[in-house]
């Protein structure tokens, strides 16, 4: 039994013999909706329940629900909770983009944490940013900290085949397109891919998080996976409630559990679940956050040879609840454990024992939901770190390069790495949707599509808009994608084979900028280059014009969080984090 903590820090609130007047202040309210003295006073750890659902945020809504067990944990374990709203994050709901909130609710956050007082944390994640943005706050106040996902949603269903989150609408768009389909039975397969409450059932930025914050070892073994409606999730709940007080007591706090190992681990991890190209711009921040420099060069050199080991769609064929059956993620850890895959076994875990301690004997139940590095479902499933003369680093997954694709682009099919085509260029999703299917445009199935104006300061929190379609008529005639590259982001529930994150962007200057319709791209991957082929003299006669251009893609902000987004924020690259927010960690933490 680990001793209890003598100087919580809420007793600077609550127990200050040096300052009577403020104590008072401070406890009178606290102790005006039934707290007693006691509660406050001795020896007792508060503990907020940082609150992400919501009724805007219906991923994450499970939460005001799982709370209660989580409060049941906490007072089991002899500590006081505090629920605390998180400002909402809603993937599909918020305009202009959810991802301009997560900065927003990170803010706030830490606000939160460290203005009041709070001895530790429980973190409930869930949609695909409200994971990065609690964590990166934890990373800056520094205060012991758990992560508790919602689970995701049971399997969609439609027609008896598996339809999962957002993947069913890259699908379904391309019937849609092609005439297969009209507009309502486009909506009724969209709504049979969300049956219950949780977090996408694909592996798409979401579970990526989830499973991420597990892999970094901010959450209890197994608590990624659980879907959200099962008993286990409130069971979890209660014991992840019942660990945050121990972890108080015994000042286990973030900078202990996400190290600089536990990063390199989740990289890792992250390329065997087939983890969403999202992942690289939240963990580059919270490893920021936590004074660390984490950048898409180490995601090349720890992730990319890592084979796909998890059978989930996009890429392949099953969703949340079969991943849970097959062992989730203590699956994966364990067979990446046994297999001497994973670089750090002795990265530390929020349950205070190592990954290699508590991970290596989970196995696999079920061998082709998550399969083993022998018998792969992909090899190389990491990402590239490219770069050029039209930015300084880009990510692509080459693992996500279709057959189709392979065959009809590709100079050798066998070892698919160099291209070269002609370029269309759009600025923003707007200007896409409304030419894309132009025939004037005359795309053939040599074309690459360029979307710049799509990044943190061009939309502002960036757009997931990078993986187009090709124009319908070229979809009549079998193409089913074409190369894409772009300032913006790509949903991590399509398995688009497209450029992105490209840092900087367009609008803050980057060689996206001065590209025009028609000029040649050269994509090398062996190389790991992409290069505009245009001649030196000219592209720098380009750069001339270079305000002109960012103007015109940058619209007016709407809402003056835009506005201070916009002047504060850094390149996806440097995960999208805001200039010198890092620097508030050591303050933080007083
Ligand atoms: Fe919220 Fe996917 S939209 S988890
Ligand atoms: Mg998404």
């Amino acid at each position: 039994m680990t001793e209890k903590k003598k100087d919580l820090r809420s007793r600077k609130w609550f127990n200050n013999p040096d300052d009577l007047e403020m104590t008072a202040l401070y406890l009178e309210r606290y102790l005006n909706y039934g707290l007693t003295e006691e509660e406050l006073r001795s020896d007792k750890p508060i503990i907020a329940i940082a609150q992400t659902g919501s009724d805007l945020s219906p991923c994450n809504r499970h939460h005001l629900e799982l709370a209660k067990r989580t409060r049941d944990g906490i007072i089991a374990a002899g500590g006081v909770p505090l629920e605390v709203p998180v400002h909402p994050i809603q993937e599909t709901g918020k305009r202009p983009t959810a991802m301009l909130d997560r900065n927003l609710a990170y803010l706030s956050l830490v606000e939160s944490l460290f203005g009041y007082p709070i001895d530790g944390v429980v973190l409930t994640i869930g949609c695909d940013k409200t994971t990065p943005a609690l964590l990166m706050a934890a990373a800056t106040v520094g205060i012991p900290a758990i992560a508790f996902s919602v689970g995701p949603m049971l399997n969609g269903w439609y027609k008896g085949k598996r339809v999962g989150s957002g993947s069913v609408i890259w699908y379904a768009r391309q019937e849609l397109a092609a005439g297969r389909i009209d507009g309502d039975e486009f909506l009724s397969i969209a709504a049979s891919s969300a049956p219950s409450n949780g977090y996408c059932n694909t592996m798409g930025t979401a579970s990526t998080m989830n499973s991420l914050a597990e892999a970094l070892g901010m959450q209890l073994p197994g608590a990624a996976t659980i879907p959200a409606p099962y008993r286990e999730r409130g069971q979890m709940a209660y014991e992840t409630g019942r660990r945050i007080v121990d972890m108080v007591h015994e000042e286990l706090n973030p900078d202990q559990v996400m190290s600089r190992k536990s990063f390199e681990n989740a990289i890792v991890i992250c390329s065997a679940l087939g983890g969403s190209t999202n992942a690289p711009i939240h963990l580059n921040a919270i490893a920021r956050h936590l004074g660390m420099k984490l950048t898409n060069a180490d995601w090349e050199k720890f992730g990319y040879e890592v084979p796909l080991l998890v059978n989930m769609q996009p890429v392949g064929e099953y969703l949340g609840e079969d991943f849970h059956h097959a062992g989730g993620v203590p699956a994966v850890i364990g067979e990446l454990l046994r297999n001497d895959m994973l670089p750090h076994p002795d990265a530390l875990t929020v349950s205070g024992k190592t990954i290699g301690e508590i991970y290596r004997d989970f196995a696999i139940t079920n061998p082709d939901v998550i399969r083993t590095p022998a018998n792969p479902l992909l090899q190389r499933a990491g990402f590239l770190n490219l770069s050029g003369n039209l930015f300084d680093s880009a990510i692509m997954k080459t693992s996500a390069i279709g057959e189709e694709f392979r065959t009809r682009y590709l100079e050798n099919p066998e070892d698919p790495m160099a291209f070269e085509g002609p370029v269309a260029v759009f600025d923003g999703p707007e200007d896409f949707h409304h030419r894309i299917d132009d025939p004037s445009l005359g795309l053939t199935d040599r074309t690459i599509l360029v979307m710049r104006g799509a990044g943190p300061i061009g939309y502002p929190g960036g757009a997931e808009v990078v993986n187009m379609r090709p124009p319908s008529y070229l979809i009549k005639q079998g193409i089913t994608a074409l190369p894409c590259i772009g300032d913006g982001r790509q949903s991590g529930t399509s398995g688009s084979a497209s450029i992105l994150n490209a840092s900087p962007e367009a609008a803050a200057g980057g060689g996206l900028a001065l590209l025009k319709d028609g000029d040649t791209i050269r994509v090398d991957l062996n190389a790991r280059t992409v290069n505009a082929l245009v001649d030196a003299a000219e592209w720098e006669a380009r750069r001339a014009e270079i305000e002109t251009i960012m103007g015109a893609i940058t619209p007016e902000s709407q809402s003056p969080w835009q506005a201070l987004f916009r002047e504060k924020v850094r390149p996806f690259a440097e995960g999208m984090v805001l200039d010198g927010a890092p620097e508030y960690r050591a303050i933080a933490r007083t």
